[in-house]
């Protein structure tokens, strides 16, 4: 079963909008997808889904043995979307959520503080490469974009070095900044959708 996990180092670096949006593209695309809010502090996901009334579910599930108990609630469903929370304050639940996941995504703005923590993001997905049957497929997104910003590309460059950076990037818009509580239409044509299709077109390396 298809299982992305949306992981960062810090709050505030898009996580719970990646995962909201890459859910409906998901379910957009005509699976069936459960969507899992593992962050103990904001539960974003899961009121996100309240305040919408998605149709879609989310359960609250965070817990450190997410990779024990994920097989008894997806039952029936094809894929599965973890948002997580911050490394630095719920660790044992982000790397149960890497252990867990097919498919491991990390958000980042075009931003030298962002690309300062990839490195951590990084060695913890390494450090749980032991704990996993088979080898995760990792990539990172390049959020907040501002249109006609340089730095886009200066940090795909710089990221590219540590790990696959999806063409697709998500501008800083309005649209994304106001989403929070709404319900989420369209999103396969947003850039989460062309985000979606390259990262499961990837195959399962790291330069
Ligand atoms: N593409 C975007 N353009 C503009 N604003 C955005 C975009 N994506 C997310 N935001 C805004 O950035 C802020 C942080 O996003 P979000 O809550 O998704 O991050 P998070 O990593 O889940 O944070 P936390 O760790 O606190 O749960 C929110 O106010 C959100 O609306
Ligand atoms: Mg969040």
């Amino acid at each position: 079963m298809l299982c992305i996990a949306v992981v960062n180092l810090k709050g505030g670096s898009t996580k719970t909008t990646s995962a909201a949006y890459l859910l409906h593209a998901l379910v957009e695309s005509g699976l069936s997808v459960l969507g899992v809010d593992a962050d103990p502090e904001n539960c974003s996901l899961v009121r996100w889904s309240d305040l919408a009334e998605w149709a879609t579910p989310v359960v609250g599930m965070p817990v450190k043995d997410l990779h024990r108990r994920l097989d008894a609630v997806t039952e029936g469903f094809d894929a599965v979307v973890i948002d997580t929370p911050p490394m630095e304050s719920g660790r044992g639940i982000v790397t149960s959520a890497v252990r867990v996941a097919t498919h491991i995504v990390i958000p980042m703005s075009p931003t030298p503080m962002d690309f300062d923590r990839l490195g951590a993001v990084l060695e913890l997905v390494d450090d749980v490469g032991p704990l996993r049957a088979a080898p995760p497929v990792v990539a990172a997104i390049l959020t907040r974009v501002v249109t006609n910003s340089a730095s886009a590309e200066v940090y795909r460059t710089a990221a590219s070095d540590l790990v696959p950076v999806l063409p697709a990037r998500v501008a800083r818009l309005e649209r994304f900044a106001q989403a929070f509580g709404c319900p989420i239409d369209d999103a396969l044509n947003t850039a989460y959708g062309d985000a979606l299709t390259q990262l499961l077109d990837m195959e399962v390396a790291r330069p």
